[in-house]
């Protein structure tokens, strides 16, 4: 597992780094194929061929050149070698995927988990401070909510897993020189559903550009910002997995978000209090897992 510690200090937070980071904990993780061992030679067929067509379409259409193949092939490879495949998918695919997984619900829906999930992070209770470092940089945000199934009745012992970016845009794990489990917690809640969570209002966040998802951003002419968020992960037993991302209104990259992960019913609705800290009250509503 790489963290932070065996990365060197001179190492900046640099595509390379963060990528292959991102690469290495999904490659060490066995049950993405696992899952899907018996999925029919049928199916395999069906989406390959889909995939497929729609590239031929592309070329034939747009009469792609050799030099473009070329370039493509040569940029396919770079992606990686750059370790960002995670970073690539988590971007411009993982958000059609999340709201196909998710259209059933009665609950939340959510949005793309992103690569910088770390399970297991340290726990906190239902009321509880955010491991950071001293003076971490950033508005103070207390945020309370309460987590219920559909049909209202709060979920004792349901868990809200935050994770999220620093004042600078940089996630711990993900970038050199930042505490193993810096602004990553665990709140569990009691038979109230209740929590309430203090942390900081986290930065809005570029992906890296300096590698090929930078090069492909440049190369199109568009910009590499999300905008600040939140990442959540809530569970309770008998109940469908929410994963979600959470924003603040007025954001300039919400309206244009680089992983087209936002959605309006994500958008907080936060009060700043006299102190200039803020404070917030957003809840989840989870699906009983069905059949
Ligand atoms: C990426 C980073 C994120 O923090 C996120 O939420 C989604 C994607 C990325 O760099 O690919
Ligand atoms: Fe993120």
């Amino acid at each position: 597992m790489t963290t932070d510690q065996t990365l060197e200090p001179t190492e900046a937070a640099t595509a390379a780094a963060s990528g292959a980071s991102a690469t290495e904990r999904f490659a060490a993780d066995k049950s993405p194929f696992e899952a899907v061992k018996d999925t029919s030679p049928e199916r395999v067929d069906r989406l390959a061929k889909r995939v497929l067509n729609a590239v031929y379409d592309t070329i034939r259409e747009e009469k792609v050149s050799y030099d473009e193949y070329n370039a493509l092939k040569a940029w396919l490879i770079q992606v990686g070698k750059d370790g960002e495949w995670p970073l690539f998918l988590d971007v411009w695919v993982e958000h059609e995927i999340e709201k196909v997984a998710t259209e059933h619900r009665e609950g939340n829906k959510g949005t793309i988990e992103g690569p910088y999930y770390v399970p297991n992070a340290p726990e906190q209770g239902a009321n509880g401070t955010i491991p950071m470092r001293d003076g971490e940089a950033g508005t103070p945000l207390t945020w309370t909510g309460k987590i219920t199934s559909t049909d209202g009745t709060p979920l004792d012992g349901a868990k809200v897993e935050l994770w999220h970016a620093d004042a600078d845009g940089f996630y711990s794990q993900f970038a050199p020189g930042i505490p193993e489990w810096n602004l990553r917690g665990t709140f569990t809640v009691g038979a109230d559903g209740a929590f309430e969570i203090h942390t900081i209002q986290p930065a809005p966040y570029q992906i890296p550009t300096d590698g090929s998802c930078g090069k492909l951003i440049a190369a199109a002419g568009w910009h590499a910002w999300r905008p600040a968020h939140l990442h959540v992960k809530v569970s309770a037993p008998g109940h469908e997995l929410l994963t979600a991302q959470l924003y603040f209104p007025g954001d300039e990259h919400n309206d244009d978000d680089i992983a087209s992960a936002v959605k309006p019913e994500l958008v907080l609705a936060p009060v700043t209090n006299d102190d200039g800290s803020v404070s917030v009250d957003y809840g989840f509503v989870l699906d009983p897992v069905r059949g």
